[in-house]
């Protein structure tokens, strides 16, 4: 998407120097800087301190990181390393774990001559088909918010409450819950977007300095105020992205996600997720008690970042000194409150028979059963 009307994707390779890049989003949305990455050690860095963030983003730049360590070592060991390193920045979106195991699969059978050039090769196959992925999630999408924009009163726009950055920059391109609204908007259907703010990183600030470049007329709101705005009548849907989804259709997202996806059960509020196939965990089932919910530093819950009147950058503390902080960044909402996953390939129900109607090939209850032995 543009940024002061020059396009950007949120992680891309310089042809001429072999060195990738990454918009730094750190110092979103008050400073827009662009980071390199030279090394392994770099890109496992910018992935656990959150440089770049949003599962798609992950896997992408996991791919990228396992392209520039073999330009230097290209040996199994190292190739091993790469992957070692990276799978421990972040437990919970799945997307890394699939890059890692796709890089490995394709490069472990290569000479070690071919392996840096293939790989960057395949980082760039991985960061278009994210694109493309995206693009189709919101061909999807976009027919769920014509429907509903059938029902409003003429020129009242859909009105969508979105939880976290699910945007183009939580991905290489588009975003997921965020590509719905774009081509929504392109396509001239008028659209509202409630931003939950999203504590404690602030995710909605993104997500807000990304709907406003492109035009679109959203608020930002305080996480609480999701509940009250759904009794009012104030919402039309509910999008969200997912950091994995089970083979079952329960989806694990930003920590609060569960609480809107309940909201908007008792409001009859329909809530969709936007599910790339690369987030789907064809190995677990139950989402509460199988995926890994990562525990970040209770710092980010006490202290927040923020631009000060005159102008300057800093972090502030909120709670008391010394109060004891716990930070879970995920949640799972069972498939059971979720109206539809959209994936690139259609809308499907959040459950086991829905995810394999589209996508027969992964076979989602025979790999279950297999895992289970
Ligand atoms: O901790 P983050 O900022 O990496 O978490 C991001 C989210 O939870 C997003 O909603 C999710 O990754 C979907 S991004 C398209």
């Amino acid at each position: 998407m543009k940024v002061d009307g020059r396009h950007y994707r949120s992680i891309w390779r310089d042809q001429e120097r072999d060195r990738v890049r990454i918009i730094d989003q750190r110092w979103l949305p008050h400073e827009f800087r662009i980071a390199e990455l030279d090394s392994l050690d770099a890109f496992a860095t910018a992935i656990r301190d959150m440089w770049v963030r949003g599962a798609p983003l992950i896997g992408a730049t996991a791919a990228y990181g396992i392209a520039v360590h073999m330009t230097s070592d290209a040996r199994d060991a190292s190739l091993e390393e790469a992957g070692k390193v990276l799978f421990e920045t972040r437990p919970t979106a799945v997307n890394l774990r699939w890059a890692i195991d796709r890089c490995a699969r394709i490069l472990e059978p290569l000479p070690e001559r071919e392996r840096a050039g293939a790989a960057m090769r395949l980082a760039d196959e991985i960061a278009d088909e994210d694109i493309e992925i995206n693009r189709r999630i919101g061909v999807h999408g976009l027919e769920i918010i014509r429907q509903i924009a059938r029902t409003r009163p003429d020129g009242e726009p859909v009105r969508v409450l979105t939880h976290c950055n699910a945007g183009w920059i939580a991905t290489v391109d588009w975003g997921t819950a965020t590509s719905p609204m774009y081509q929504a908007h392109d396509a001239g259907i008028p659209v509202h977007v409630w931003v939950d703010e999203t504590r404690p990183r602030n995710q909605g600030a993104l997500t807000s300095w990304e709907l406003g470049s492109h035009g679109i007329s959203h608020s930002y709101i305080v996480d609480n105020a999701g509940g009250h705005l759904m009794q009012r009548g104030l919402v039309d849907l509910v999008v969200t992205g997912t950091d994995r989804t089970t083979a079952d259709g329960d989806v694990c997202n930003k920590i609060g996600t569960y609480l809107k996806a309940l909201a908007a059960h008792d409001n009859g509020v329909p809530f969709y997720v936007a599910l790339p196939s690369p987030t789907i965990d064809w190995t677990v089932r139950d989402g509460v008690q199988e995926i890994p919910i990562e525990e970040r530093d209770g710092s980010e819950a006490t202290h927040v970042m923020g631009l000060s009147a005159d102008g300057s950058l800093g972090q502030v503390q909120v709670s008391p000194k010394g109060a004891e902080s716990a930070n879970p960044a995920f949640d799972v909402t069972p498939g059971r409150l979720v109206s539809g996953l959209i994936t690139e390939r259609g809308v499907c129900e959040a459950s086991r028979t829905g995810l394999a109607r589209l996508f027969p090939e992964f076979d989602a209850p025979s790999r279950a059963a297999v895992r289970d032995g």
